[in-house]
């Protein structure tokens, strides 16, 4: 019987170092990109995807995330008294858009160790992994584009996008065999972590979306930490590959970077200009600027 995803994952227990000093009380994750957090986003783009479960890997000084997606009674209220309806439907909406359900990790030691966490929540069934600074802008949200490969393929699939250029050494990239059918689906043969640009195999490099089988959590158990003292999500899918087949699928669609700083500025001006209710002020106020 083919297995649904019904279960998004948002490891959100890093320490945000890159966006120091906004990320020293306050969690990554609730950054606004124009008016909402970037968790919002993901979890959005989760629920379009068809996922009905949402499960948030925090830890310490990320109460703020529990509490963002908590009902608000004192706010509600007073909106309410105020007869500021619009306001007060999306603060409920926020509240009542999801089943979520909290794990914690109690030291940031890495995105493989914060998958693991999260390992009596998901159970034995594929799972997404949604990073939430990796915002994507898309037709059909990236998540559901992938999720259809899931369907026929069966497999983990990971979320990749074409770099050209030097910068491919920032990034986990697939050394990959092309699909005879589906030109955007790639077979995994390994990952190489941040190449030499010269030594890159290929220039699809993994983005912050996943879909993984739940064999990934035993593979995770048993691998070393690797990278920084840390145990890798990256490490663990190249043990999955001993077992399994894993593809690569380049989504269509815009990513940003909105955990660096550059990136989410882009990010910013990007959205905003998308607005009906900012873009053409916003517009005109940009062409103001003598650049
Ligand atoms: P990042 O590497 O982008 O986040 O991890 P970070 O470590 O918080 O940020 P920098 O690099 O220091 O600026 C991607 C996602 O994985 C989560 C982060 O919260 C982020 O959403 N993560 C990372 C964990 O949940 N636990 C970890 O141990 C590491």
């Amino acid at each position: 019987m083919k297995k649904k995803v019904r279960k998004a994952l948002f490891p959100a227990a890093g320490l945000g170092t890159r966006f120091l000093p906004a990320t020293k009380a306050l969690p990554k994750e609730m950054l606004a990109l124009v008016d909402k957090p970037l968790i919002q986003y993901g979890v959005e783009e989760a629920i379009a995807a068809g996922c009905e479960q949402i499960i948030i890997v925090t830890g310490r000084n990320k109460a703020e995330i529990e509490d963002h997606f908590d009902i608000s009674f004192e706010l509600e209220q007073l909106l309410e008294r105020r007869g500021k309806t619009d306001l007060l439907a999306m603060t409920r909406q926020v509240s009542h858009m999801a089943r979520i359900a909290y794990v914690r990790q109690k030291e940031a030691m890495g995105l493989g160790h914060a998958v693991l966490m999260a390992r009596d929540l998901v159970g034995d069934e594929p799972f997404a992994v949604i990073l939430p600074d990796d915002i994507i802008a898309a037709e059909v949200p990236c998540l559901q584009q992938m999720i259809e490969v899931f369907e026929k393929t069966q497999s983990s699939i990971l979320a990749t996008q074409v770099v050209e250029g030097p910068s491919i050494s920032s990034y986990g990239v697939l050394d990959c065999t092309a699909d005879a059918e589906d030109p955007r689906l790639v077979a995994v043969r390994t990952l190489v972590e941040k190449p030499a640009p010269e030594e890159a195999p290929s220039r699809n490099a993994i983005i912050g979306r996943y879909i993984l089988t739940p064999r990934i959590f035993d593979v995770l158990e048993n691998t070393a930490l690797g990278a920084g003292g840390e145990l890798q999500l990256t490490d663990g899918i190249k043990g999955l590959l001993e077992f399994e087949e894993v593809y690569g699928y380049t989504f269509e669609g815009t990513r940003y970077d909105a955990g660096d700083k550059l990136g989410m500025l882009k990010a910013t001006v990007e959205f905003s200009l998308r607005r009906d209710d900012l873009g053409p002020e916003f517009r005109e106020y940009l062409k103001t600027l003598s650049l």
